[in-house]
């Protein structure tokens, strides 16, 4: 039984976040999505219980996925959870030096935990967490960038603007 953590800020869940899980649900047998609750670290625009909901809403239909939140040291967050992998989404090369920096510190803290990487799928690569909310503070069309969990709440914290042009579906490339 492989039992995998998917860590992040997810601050808040996009629709590349989604794919990472759903497609490293069906690799894994198990597979936590931890959230990082730090709130001191920088100023998030949802709270830790609010990145939770939203992550649980939109994996509520994946069986063998469930959601934590962690503090501290990822590798240690694994020890106390009996994992062996951690899973990460790779969008392009500007993320690998940071990528590969974290791996090879977490297997220096942990040499029980191999990291494992998951190319985000081409018409998810350009969008980011940060980009969803700088968009959506504009007021623009964030609709094909998230799951309705998130959209929601977006909308919910910034007002309506953030749905104007709502068109469900994605460009597909
Ligand atoms: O979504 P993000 O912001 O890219 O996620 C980064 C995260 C949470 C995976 C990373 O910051 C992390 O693992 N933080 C916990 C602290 C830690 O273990 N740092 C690594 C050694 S310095």
């Amino acid at each position: 039984m492989i039992h995998a953590v998917y860590p992040g800020s997810f601050d808040p869940m996009h629709n590349g976040h989604a794919d990472v899980v759903r497609r490293a649900s069906r690799i894994y047998d198990k597979l936590t999505v931890a959230v990082l609750d730090n709130p001191s670290k920088r100023d998030p625009l949802f709270t830790t219980d609010e990145r939770i909901e939203i992550l649980r809403e939109t994996t509520a239909d994946m069986a063998n996925v469930t959601v934590d939140r962690f503090e501290g040291l990822l590798a240690e967050y694994m020890r106390t959870l009996g994992a062996a992998v951690i899973v990460k989404g790779l969008r392009a090369i500007s993320d690998f030096e940071y990528e590969l920096q974290m791996a090879h510190l977490n297997r220096n803290l942990n040499p029980d935990v191999e990291t494992t990487f998951i190319m985000t799928a081409t018409r998810w690569s350009y969008v980011s967490s940060t980009r969803v909310k700088e968009l959506a503070r504009y007021g623009a069309d964030v609709s094909r960038l998230v799951p309705p969990a998130t959209l929601r709440r977006l909308e919910a914290k910034l007002g309506d603007g953030v749905a104007r042009h709502a068109d469900p579906q994605p460009p597909r490339r």
